[in-house]
């Protein structure tokens, strides 16, 4: 380990079980000797096996409803009041889609559930950062990140309305980022991972042929979720200092694969 955080204070959102990929980033962070809150929705908390991971990394937790700026105010004055100071980094790994869980087409969904979806996967972001920005909370030179998936850019039918939620969280990061990054000396980024089997993964259809294809269309393979645990840590370290209103692809050279050869082989074999 590189000590890479030593001195750094922050706000961990989402980590659900061992699978989840701000789980693998609490116990990074902690290992490059961060200290932080662990926050995640009443009801995760309650499903959910935080605490173990809380006694492993010597956090708190708060819980918060992402959606709630009242639940959010809470958390950003307590976690303060815990890590004695403003915060150095944070992270958004949140993703909910009712009308995938509920196994709706795209093209027949139900609205309040598109509502709520949006508002839990991509709205919550700019309540997180507008909260820590009105609270002055955050330290100059720290670091936010939040996770997306390449549905932003490109079509992947099963992904649902996440792709769209995706979109509208991406442009949240460049256009509040712009505001923290001149105003606070803050930067904004998101990470697009590769898909990951976590509980949100494995929620979106055919998943299981996703992560196979992504596998071996990508030259370097998917990206695991500790692989993005340790790129997040880099990304709340000194050493990525200017990086800002970017959405950084992290999935082993996908995103820029048009076909591989694996791809064409398990094809053509498919056609004889
Ligand atoms: N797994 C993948 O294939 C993949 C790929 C790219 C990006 N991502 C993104 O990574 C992030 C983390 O997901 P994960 O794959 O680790 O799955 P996960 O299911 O472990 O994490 C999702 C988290 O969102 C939390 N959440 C849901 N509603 C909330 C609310 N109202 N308030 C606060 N928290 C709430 C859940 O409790 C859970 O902890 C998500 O943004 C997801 O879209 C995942």
């Amino acid at each position: 380990m590189y000590n890479l955080l030593k001195g750094k204070k922050g706000i961990i959102f989402g980590a659900l079980d061992e699978n989840s990929i701000a789980w693998k980033t609490a116990e990074r962070v902690h290992e490059e000797g961060g200290e932080f809150v662990l926050t995640n929705a009443p009801v995760a908390l309650r499903m959910g096996q935080i605490n173990a991971l809380a006694e492993k990394t010597g956090s708190q937790v708060i819980p918060a409803d992402a959606t709630s700026l009242e639940d959010l105010e809470n958390l950003v004055e307590k976690s303060m009041e815990i890590l004695g100071g403003k915060i150095d980094f944070v992270l958004h790994s949140i993703g909910m889609s009712i009308n995938v869980r509920k196994g709706n087409h795209y093209t027949s969904q139900n609205y309040d559930w598109t509502q709520k979806g949006t508002d839990i996967s991509a709205m919550s972001f700019h309540k997180v950062m507008q909260t820590l920005y009105k609270k002055e909370a955050m330290n100059q030179w720290g670091s936010i990140v939040a996770l997306t998936y390449m549905a932003a850019q490109r079509v992947f039918p099963d992904y649902n309305d996440m792709a769209d939620n995706k979109a509208y969280l991406e442009s949240i990061a460049r256009s509040f980022g712009y505001f923290f990054g001149k105003e606070k000396t803050v930067r904004v980024n998101t990470i697009s991972q590769s898909p990951t089997p976590t509980t949100a993964g494995s929620g979106v259809k055919g998943f299981d042929g996703f992560l196979a294809y992504a596998d071996k269309m990508a030259p370097l393979g998917n990206a695991s979720a500790l692989d993005c645990a340790n790129y997040t840590v880099a990304m709340f370290s000194d050493l990525t200092r200017m990086v800002t209103l970017q959405n950084l692809f992290h999935d082993g050279g996908f995103s820029n694969t048009g076909v591989s050869d694996d791809v064409m082989e398990a094809f053509v074999k498919g056609l004889e």
